[in-house]
């Protein structure tokens, strides 16, 4: 059975106060059981302060990118092994803002995928297609071909480490969201995707969540989508009210 999944993703926001600050109002807010799975994704200098806050809460903390080898002469880079260290097991990959502004490939990503599958690691593998694509009705085979090129090397076995998080480029902090339609339409696709190569049991259990804009407002028609199982936040997970009541939303 596939999870339901809110995933907060902090990107290069708050520094060490405002993480404990945000951290605190999501502790003292958060519903005892919420019916989703609840992750955030804080930066690197701070998730060993926020798995050391969150540990007894059924809150996962997530990294939001990780280096694809195990350590080395790679300044500024961070490996698997160093965020398990500090407790995090959880990494968000090929984020479009990586692939935009750090020049992450489907074959990087690939990787990528391989080393946080090789510590056991759980991946957020993020994909999704740019305005111009969709405007020239490409979007299907771009999205098939970031899943194919990045994560279809894998053995059925390693999806139970795998969610995926379909972000369309044009709705990440822009106001404008996919519509309901829309995003039921591309995750349907990917289902049956993920179903034509590995299988509907993998297909079924693998948890699809969809980024972009969600917000209170929205989020409530967006999840009751069938195949949609969550939703990637970006600027609304930055405030511990309006992300609980998109987790709430479930
Ligand atoms: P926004 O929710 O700010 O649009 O960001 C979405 C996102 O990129 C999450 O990873």
């Amino acid at each position: 059975m596939r999870k339901n999944i809110v995933a907060g993703n902090w990107k290069m926001n708050n520094d060490l106060a405002e993480t404990q600050e945000l951290i605190s109002d999501l502790k003292k807010q958060m519903v005892k059981e919420p019916n989703a799975t609840v992750m955030v994704a804080p930066t690197f200098t701070n998730l060993y302060e926020a798995f050391q806050s969150l540990k007894d809460t059924p809150v996962v903390v997530a990294a939001q990118n990780m280096h694809q080898n195990a350590s080395g002469a790679y300044t500024g880079e961070i490996s698997a092994n160093m965020l398990k260290s500090v407790g995090v097991e959880t990494v968000i990959l090929g984020h479009s803002e990586r692939r935009a502004y750090f020049n992450e490939t489907n074959e990087l990503l690939a990787e990528k995928v391989d080393a946080a599958l090789e510590n056991n690691m759980t991946i957020i593998f993020c994909f999704g297609e740019e305005l111009e694509d969709r405007k020239a009705e490409k979007h299907f085979d771009l999205v098939a071909s970031q899943l194919k090129e990045s994560l279809y090397h894998l053995p059925k076995e390693s999806w139970k480490n795998i969610i995926l998080a379909y972000e369309p480029v044009w709705a990440i902090g822009t106001g404008e969201t996919a519509s309901p339609e829309q995003a039921q339409e591309m995750h349907a696709f990917v289902r049956k995707n993920v179903a034509d190569k590995f299988g509907e049991e993998v297909a079924e259990d693998v948890s699809i969540l969809y980024g972009g804009s969600v917000k209170p407002a929205n989020a409530k028609e967006i999840f009751a989508n069938k195949d949609v199982d969550g939703g990637l936040i970006g600027g609304a997970s930055l405030k511990a009210a309006d992300f609980l009541e998109i987790v709430n939303a479930f």
